[in-house]
């Protein structure tokens, strides 16, 4: 067997992006926030659990003043989402007038953000922006933009990175890929 597949449950991942092709993804990213969001003194949203190493990696890397509150929504059962999205942790901060950056590790269907966008309008955000390290096109039900798309990669699951089968895989450094 080959050394580098993980097995998590029933179910074994193949290496599929590596960290440095990550890091890459990022930077890429934070070069455009740096760029877009100085001076608007954006509040950054990371969407708990998936996003805590994606958020990590991408703040160390933005040079200008600004503010980080988590929230905590889930959907994910397995591997297919069960499109019931379950809010466990809402925003602790007050967004009205403010920029509101939303970061996620991956969009699939776009659900979770939509549910989260139509919470900030409530609450009378200024504008809604989306970054996110990975991005499903051929599984994207969503009618917003996504602003900030660090890689685009086909509908198949994956792991690690932040990103889990029903809890585990979320501490590899690099993400893994379904093995069917
Ligand atoms: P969405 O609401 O369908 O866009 O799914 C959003 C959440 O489902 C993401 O933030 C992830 O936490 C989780 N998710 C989506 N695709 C995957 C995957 O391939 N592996 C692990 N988790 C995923
Ligand atoms: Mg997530």
């Amino acid at each position: 067997m080959n050394k580098n597949i993980i097995q998590l449950h029933d179910k074994k991942f193949e290496p599929f992006i590596s960290y440095e092709q990550i890091d890459r993804a990022i930077q890429y990213i934070a070069d455009r926030l740096n760029k877009e969001m100085k001076g608007k003194n954006p509040l950054f949203v990371p969407v708990l659990n998936g996003a805590f190493m994606f958020a990590g990696d991408l703040f160390k890397k933005l040079d200008f003043p600004c503010e980080i509150s988590f929230v905590k929504f889930s959907s994910y059962v397995g591997t297919t989402s069960t499109e019931d999205v379950k809010q466990l942790l809402g925003f602790e901060t007050d967004v009205k007038g403010r920029t509101v950056v939303i970061v996620e590790d991956i969009i699939d269907t776009g659900l979770t953000i939509h549910k989260i966008i139509d919470q900030l309008k409530q609450k009378e955000a200024r504008e809604v922006k989306i970054a996110t390290l990975l991005f499903k096109p051929d599984a994207f039900k969503g009618n917003y933009k996504v602003d900030y798309i660090g890689m685009k990669i086909p509908n198949d699951f994956i792991v690690g990175y932040g990103l889990d089968y029903n809890q585990y895989g979320r501490n590899y450094k690099d993400i893994y890929k379904i093995v069917e």
